[in-house]
């Protein structure tokens, strides 16, 4: 049974919505899941500036408990999600991201899978190269990279190649039920490619 682990950022709860569809689609595939959110790392007062954030954030809090670079030891597949922030990944998930330099230096993090997913507001305001900034780490860390490409018939509705993605506007509006297919058919992907990775090391080791 592969072992997935979802690490994601959200605040008002759309890339939420992405992470729990992935969860879904590694389960439908037989992965056991730790669905998992990165924490806060700015003020209480810039949480509070803007309607949602904190009750939010609160709320999720109180749902997923915070990933550890022991979640990530324990994972066969690292599944990263975040709001887009100017086109990147936001700096909460990037800031768990560096809390995992120790297992980096020591190679734990090598051959395990590594896959993103990501919401913006706008239509071009840098899905993909949000996931493709993702990318830059996952092959720091020695992750094998799962992209979506258009291996599901879904892929020609939403999504990226590079990954699932959802579009909010200006009120937070919820993945469509396509974003939510996508991101099922990744977490799928991610199974099945963490599954035959581990077939092949068990293979490989006994020769
Ligand atoms: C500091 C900051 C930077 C952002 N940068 C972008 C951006 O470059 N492009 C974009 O479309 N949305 C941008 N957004 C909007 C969020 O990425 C978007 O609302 C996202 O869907 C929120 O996801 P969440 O509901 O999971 O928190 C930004 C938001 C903040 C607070």
């Amino acid at each position: 049974m592969p072992r997935v682990l979802i690490a994601f950022y959200s605040r008002s709860g759309v890339t939420e919505k992405l992470a729990q569809a992935v969860a879904e689609g590694a389960q439908a595939a037989g992965a056991e899941v730790r669905l998992r959110r990165v924490r806060e790392i700015v003020s209480r007062q810039i949480m509070e500036s803007v309607p949602g954030w904190a009750e939010g954030a609160d709320r999720m809090n109180a749902q997923y408990e915070a990933p550890t670079p022991a979640d990530a030891e324990w994972a066969d597949a690292i599944v990263f999600g975040t709001p887009t922030r100017f086109g990147n990944v936001s700096s909460e998930l990037k800031a768990w991201v560096d809390s995992l330099g120790g297992l980096w230096f020591q190679g734990k993090l090598n051959g395990k899978v590594g896959s993103a997913f990501n919401s913006t507001s706008s239509g071009h305001g840098g899905n993909e190269s949000t996931s493709l900034s993702a990318y830059n780490f996952m092959a720091h860390l020695g992750l094998i990279i799962v992209p979506l490409g258009y291996g599901d018939p879904i892929m020609f509705q939403a999504g990226t190649p590079y990954g699932a993605t959802a579009v909010s506007g200006q009120n937070a509006t919820q993945p469509t039920e396509n974003d939510l297919e996508v991101a099922r058919y990744q977490g799928r992907r991610v199974a099945q490619v963490a599954g035959a990775l581990a077939t092949f090391g068990e293979t490989a080791t006994k020769g």
